[in-house]
């Protein structure tokens, strides 16, 4: 698609079209990230979403984010607290991925633990309530919230 407007001035706004060639990312993913709050659009005349060009940026960070493991929700709280009418600067991108590295240094960390744990297991298969470190005798992590306790201690 042309970046030329009728009167030959670069148009500042782009197509979820063209946000999505240009980014690898497809249109459904770009509906999904804007119902979740991570991107925003404008509507034009026709109704129709439009994208400043600082989207793109926002878009690689989301996707770099991901391909680490960090969930949607905390890249959403991340990015919540920066602007949506400017690039994500260099600056902004360091201190992101400074938080995210120290969580996924984390979940290192826990999944090693695990990883560990289940080297006694292998082979094994008795599932003692008394010998296996991966059981969860009367299920005492359920009281910690839902979900993989284990794996995510931190989850709601
Ligand atoms: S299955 Fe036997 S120790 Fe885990």
């Amino acid at each position: 698609m042309t970046e030329k407007c009728p009167n030959g001035v670069m148009s500042r706004e782009l197509s979820v079209g063209e946000v999505a060639e240009r980014s690898g990312v497809a249109v459904s993913t770009l509906h999904f990230y804007e119902e979740k709050g991570l991107i925003r659009s404008e509507r034009n005349r026709g109704n129709q979403r439009r994208y400043p060009r600082s989207i793109l940026r926002r878009v690689a960070v989301i996707k770099v984010a991901q391909r680490t493991g960090i969930p949607l929700a905390e890249i959403a709280e991340a990015l919540a607290v920066l602007p949506h009418d400017r690039p994500l600067t260099v600056k902004d991108w360091s201190a992101l991925s400074r938080t995210w590295r120290r969580t996924l240094d984390e979940r290192i960390e826990r999944l090693t633990r695990l990883r560990d744990q289940l080297d006694g297991c292998i082979g094994c298969g008795c599932l003692s309530m008394q010998e296996c470190p991966l059981r969860n005798p009367m299920d005492t992590l359920g009281a910690e919230g839902p979900g993989p306790r284990l794996l995510e201690p931190d989850a709601v």
